[in-house]
């Protein structure tokens, strides 16, 4: 997908947005000395360690390493694609994108998917107007209009046909099929709705991706399901998608806390009640992909759950699926209602004020663990003791955040006694950050001078050296600075794009990127006076593997580094 936009028409995007409008557009930045700052959007912290260099199109966190240009920012801050964020950014500045027959041929079926179900939401809202049976369901759960309207609550009708008349004359089957709101059995098709209470599920940007449907036909049948989705289709995964998170991310709180329940009805209810940092799984288990998007808005995720055992199963999956996503700073806790019972039930019941008094006595992930493990043993006896050490070495092996993780093991640890001893490789990755955050060698000094200036004279007669032809860091400089002198791309931000199909590259020049630069005064200089040192460095390595009774050879080589300091001294 990423080669069917031409480097070309990527190459002038990026000419023409600005780094620090595109991410002024999300973060409020501010200006001190020569870049922006802001607190970083992809770790929690109180002071600012976000910078953004407009000369430079780049950002990065001095906190949490992340960086990267425009086209980086909005994939990793909005969730999107490669080729969703080189949409995004072409819109704000007004260009279209060239594409192939074939990209556009499946961009074109996204869109009318898009259209439809936009189509689909008119009319079971429109729907929803006229039955009196439908207003009379939600005002019996005490949904006012005000909040149908919020959530643009609709209606399917109790007809096979309602929607493929209505939508049937601007779309074809097939597009009605591919998203999702007509089934085909045999040769006939009908509408997959009906005679249900209609959710449209957004994505974070608002715009309706599925549906989700509440049965209201009562005894009437008995064999429906009470809930059912709109199937799988190009814009939607139910495994990914979380109802609300659009409106939810909007809220203050969620800063802080957000909240995951199980149901529409229950995310609703709560939102009538003054509640608006909810959002609800579709139907499954909180996944990974729940968790890791919630985290980019939140501090603390709070699961909320049915306290029977099913609950607490779904719960402990949570758990698990935690270890792989939390970072450090982040933290989830668990509530458990009293069996049988929802947060719609809830609030119907007590409003707003009994659901905080459930929420105060949610509990911590730490405990959670604790109460599960400490019942599956024998706590009194030594091997009991033995399995609850393994179980959580084994539980929090995934776990990637390295100070949560030894806390976590401490604390768990001495709930019985135990005293953790840390792995001695455990380091702090901050201390480690820093001193690595340095150019290590003259080359990849080289390398982030010119990434950092990249119209200074280079020396080809060094560049090309023979010597030192076959270094791939070499090869790597010289391909950017090829790259430079075809496609003339003023900032770092620029050139780094044009590696972003070459991963190994790519990773390379990310690193480099972020390290510590200095203000040069003659970059040209110390760049050519760096190739020099690489070179001389080379030799130094011919030296050492030169039988030193091989005279000839030796003193060539010797005379070769003399030549090559003597070269330095220009630079
Ligand atoms: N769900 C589903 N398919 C089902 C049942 C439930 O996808 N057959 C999902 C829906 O997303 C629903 C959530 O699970 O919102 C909670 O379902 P359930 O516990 O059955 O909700 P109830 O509280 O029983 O439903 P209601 O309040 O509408 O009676
Ligand atoms: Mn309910």
């Amino acid at each position: 997908m990423a080669q069917s936009i031409p480097k070309e028409f990527i190459n002038h995007l990026l000419e023409k947005v600005n780094i620090v409008d595109v991410i002024n557009g999300y973060v409020k930045l501010e200006k001190k000395g020569n870049d922006y700052w802001a607190r970083c959007p992809f770790h929690n912290e109180k002071t600012s360690s976000f910078s953004v260099s407009e000369s430079k199109q780049f950002y990065y966190c001095f906190g949490c390493g992340a960086t990267g240009n425009a086209i980086t920012f909005i994939m990793e801050h909005t969730n999107k694609t490669y080729p969703e964020a080189i949409e995004e950014l072409a819109n704000s500045v007004g260009m279209d994108i060239p594409r192939t027959r074939e990209s556009n041929e499946k961009y074109e079926a996204k869109k009318t998917i898009q259209n439809a179900l936009e189509d689909a939401k008119k009319l079971f809202t429109d729907n929803l107007k006229r039955s009196e049976k439908a207003i009379n369901y939600l005002k019996n759960r005490n949904i006012s209009g005000n909040t149908a309207k919020q959530f643009e609550i609709g209606y399917s009708e109790d007809d096979f046909h309602n929607l493929g008349r209505a939508l049937g004359e601007n779309y074809s089957e097939s597009n009605l099929i591919d998203a999702g709101l007509l089934v085909k059995k045999d040769k006939n098709s009908y509408d997959k709705f009906r005679d249900r209470i209609m959710f449209p599920i957004f994505d974070i940007y608002g715009k309706v991706i599925a549906f989700g449907g509440r049965d209201i036909s009562g005894d009437k049948k008995i064999d429906v399901a009470k809930y059912m989705n709109s199937p799988e289709t190009s814009l939607f995964s139910k495994k990914k998608v979380l109802y609300n998170l659009h409106i939810a991310k909007a809220d203050k709180i969620s800063k802080d806390t957000l909240l995951i329940v199980e149901g529409y009805m229950d995310v609703i209810a709560l939102h009538q009640s003054g509640v608006n940092n909810v959002v609800a799984t579709l139907g499954t288990a909180v996944t990974p992909d729940n968790l890791e998007q919630c985290f980019k808005y939140t501090k603390e995720i709070i699961c909320c759950f049915d306290g029977d055992r099913a609950g607490k199963d779904a719960a402990w999956k949570g758990v698990r699926n935690i270890m792989s996503v939390i970072k450090d700073g982040n933290n989830i806790s668990f509530v458990f209602l009293p069996e049988g019972r929802d947060p719609d039930d809830i609030v119907n019941e007590g409003g707003k004020d009994l659901w905080l008094k459930y929420i105060e006595q949610k509990v911590s992930l730490e405990d959670f663990i604790y109460n599960k493990y400490s019942d599956e043993v024998n706590l009194e006896t030594a091997a009991g003791k033995t399995q609850y050490l393994q179980k959580i070495e084994e539980l929090l092996k995934p776990l990637k955040a390295p100070i949560f993780k030894k806390i976590l093991h401490e604390s768990l640890n001495d709930r019985i006694g135990s005293k953790y001893l840390p792995p001695s490789e455990l380091k702090d990755p901050k201390k480690e950050k820093i001193s690595s955050n340095k150019a290590k060698s003259p080359l990849q000094k080289a390398i982030l001078i010119l990434l950092h200036h990249p119209s200074i004279n280079i020396d080809e007669e060094l560049l090309s050296d023979k010597r030192i032809a076959s270094n791939e860091g070499v090869i790597l400089l010289k391909s950017i600075a090829k790259n430079i002198s075809e496609s003339q791309p003023t900032n770092l931000g620029r050139i780094i794009e044009n590696f972003r199909n070459d991963e190994k590259n790519y990773k390379t020049l990310e690193k480099i990127s972020v390290m510590e630069t200095i203000d040069l005064e003659w970059p040209e200089k110390e760049f050519n006076a760096c190739l020099c040192l690489v070179i001389k460095n080379f030799l130094k390595e011919e030296l050492k593997n030169v039988d030193p009774l091989n005279l000839e050879k030796f003193s060539n080589i010797q005379r070769e580094i003399y030549e090559i300091q003597e070269k330095a001294k220009n630079y």
